[in-house]
């Protein structure tokens, strides 16, 4: 008998109250091959996977694999059969080490007991053979593990039992460059021994480096399946969004105005020196390597890490008590990294989400006319294109790339002057990104000082007016944006690595 894992799902349906997320979808992952999964937000990609892990049960079609029926009803009934999808939000137990998290629940006890030195060499001998060895580490904490450390943590997870068929929701959405190169070493070595792979990414760039072919969802709707060779960017765009986005980075020119943020000589526990401006109507990026001490800095500019010393004014005001109250009443908004963790509440509606930033504003008297709300949720959702079919929907029904946008919301509808985007477009299609880059353009026009973080080079040249780049918690250097280019923003942004292999040539000569 030959052995074929492919896996063939055909006529998948499945609604939700309100919301039909698929419609009689035909999808085939083969053997030896990486199938790129894509299509806009709520395009019904993540609830796809989650019904072949048997997270959900479709409500019509069949699924095989390797030629049987794989109609799987939970996810280790997937496991058993060697499927598994690495999940769009990674669950890491925090207070466990990574060698436990990687065993959860299965790793062998004696008479109960589990050996943590064996489980510690074991996940150490798992994380070498998968190429993971040099970014994590099998004794770590949970808690202290980036987001992109947890995303790999889940990835290796998945990974341990051998499956023959994975599937990724967005695995690449907070790790760097150099890590996704090793998630790509990774993955092409699972393609080369026989694994079929789905992979479920908005980056265009990763498709073509990865994938063997493109499978399209639009609203629910299969729209195509196509080999990538041939394929061009525009043609994938055009699947998704059936529209033409060519000018994803229009500017309005405008002259900055006075200096709204000023940062004179800011450390704190992870950032060092440093000083820097953003005035009104202006865009500057934040540009680093993950890890650079972008997000720590964005947090103590928001009031939510100790500031040891040094300045932080807004609007020439120097700010005294660096709470995040003082912040949010100074007029400083952040839109933070970690949107589940930190920013949603996901058991409230989309509408209380968007409003939480503003009742101050809106309330009188402690009062908040739920009329108002609503105006302003409405308000959001139309211009973000938030997909929900109402705004009384619980955000974690949203898509990943939804509740992105519900985070904007809320800091878009919160008339802040300063505003801290920490990767904004993060795990948002498209369609949706070039219409962030137009809000936030807009924003910046209308007298908004806009301090953006982006690990994405395309993104940080087409959007801001200067580039400050970061390295190991200092600045490195700053570039105008008719300067600036991706070798000279990557040139600083690994300044001192630079050197040390300069200096270690110069040694070994
Ligand atoms: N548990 C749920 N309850 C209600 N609606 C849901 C649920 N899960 C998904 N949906 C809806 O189904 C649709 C498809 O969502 P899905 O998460 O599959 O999109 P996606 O293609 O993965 O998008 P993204 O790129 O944003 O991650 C969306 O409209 C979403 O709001
Ligand atoms: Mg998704």
């Amino acid at each position: 008998m030959i052995q074929t894992t492919e896996l063939v799902a055909t006529g998948i349906t499945k609604a939700f109250p309100g919301v039909r997320a698929l419609d009689a979808v035909d999808v085939s992952f083969k053997a030896g091959e990486v199938t790129a999964l894509m299509g806009e937000n709520g395009a019904g990609k993540s609830t796809l996977l989650k019904i072949l892990n048997g997270d959900y049960i479709a409500d019509a079609g069949t699924i095989t694999l390797g030629g049987r029926r794989a109609a799987f009803s939970s996810p280790s009934d997937a496991r058993r059969a060697g499927l598994r999808v690495i999940a769009q939000e990674p669950e890491v137990a925090p207070y466990v080490t990574v060698a436990e998290n990687m065993y959860l629940g299965r790793y062998p006890s004696h008479l109960g007991f589990v050996s943590q030195k064996e489980m510690k060499r074991d996940a150490a001998k798992d994380l070498e053979r998968l190429g993971f060895a040099e970014l994590l580490d099998p004794a770590a904490i949970g808690v202290t593990l980036s987001p992109a450390q947890r995303q790999l943590l889940e990835i290796v997870r998945a990974l341990i039992d051998d499956p023959q068929v994975i599937c990724f929701d967005e695995p690449t959405s907070s790790l760097s460059d150099h890590e996704i190169d090793v998630l790509f070493g990774c993955i092409g070595r699972l393609r080369d021994q026989g694994r079929a792979i789905a992979y479920v990414s908005h980056r265009l760039r990763e498709v073509f480096q990865i994938a063997d072919s493109v499978t399209v969802l639009r609203d629910g709707k299969l729209v195509g399946n196509r080999r990538v060779e041939g394929l061009s960017e525009e043609d994938i765009i055009q699947m998704m969004v059936g529209r033409d986005l060519s000018n994803m980075h229009q500017r309005t020119p405008h002259e900055p105005g006075p200096v709204r943020l000023r940062l004179i000589n800011v450390t704190t526990d992870d950032v060092r020196d440093i000083s820097l401006e953003v005035r009104a109507r202006e865009i500057v990026a934040l540009a680093g390597l993950v890890g650079a001490g972008r997000t720590e800095l964005a947090l103590a500019i928001a009031g939510d890490r100790p500031i040891r010393s040094g300045t932080l004014e807004v609007d020439g005001q120097v700010l005294k008590s660096k709470t995040p109250e003082q912040a949010i009443e100074r007029g400083v908004g952040l839109a933070p990294e970690e949107r589940k963790a930190m920013a949603l509440v996901m058991i409230r509606t989309v509408k209380d989400n968007i409003v939480l930033a503003m009742l101050k504003r809106i309330s009188r008297l402690g009062f908040v006319s739920d009329a108002k709300e609503k105006v302003l949720a409405a308000e959001q959702i139309e211009r973000l294109n938030i997909r929900t079919p109402t705004m009384r929907q619980r955000v974690e029904n949203l898509s990943g790339g939804n509740q992105q946008k519900v985070v904007l919301g809320r800091w878009l509808a919160s008339n802040s002057r300063v505003l801290v985007l920490d990767e904004p477009t993060r795990g948002v299609d498209v369609g949706a990104k070039a219409e962030i880059y137009r809000i936030i353009d807009q924003l910046a026009a209308s007298g908004v000082a806009v301090l953006v973080i982006s690990s994405e080079l395309p993104e940080v040249l087409g959007l801001a007016d200067r580039i400050v780049v970061m390295e190991n918690g200092r600045t490195t250097g700053e570039l105008s944006r008719a300067e600036a280019t991706e070798e000279k923003v990557l040139a600083l942004a690994m300044a001192g690595q630079l050197q040390t292999t300069a200096r270690r040539s110069r040694e070994t000569r």
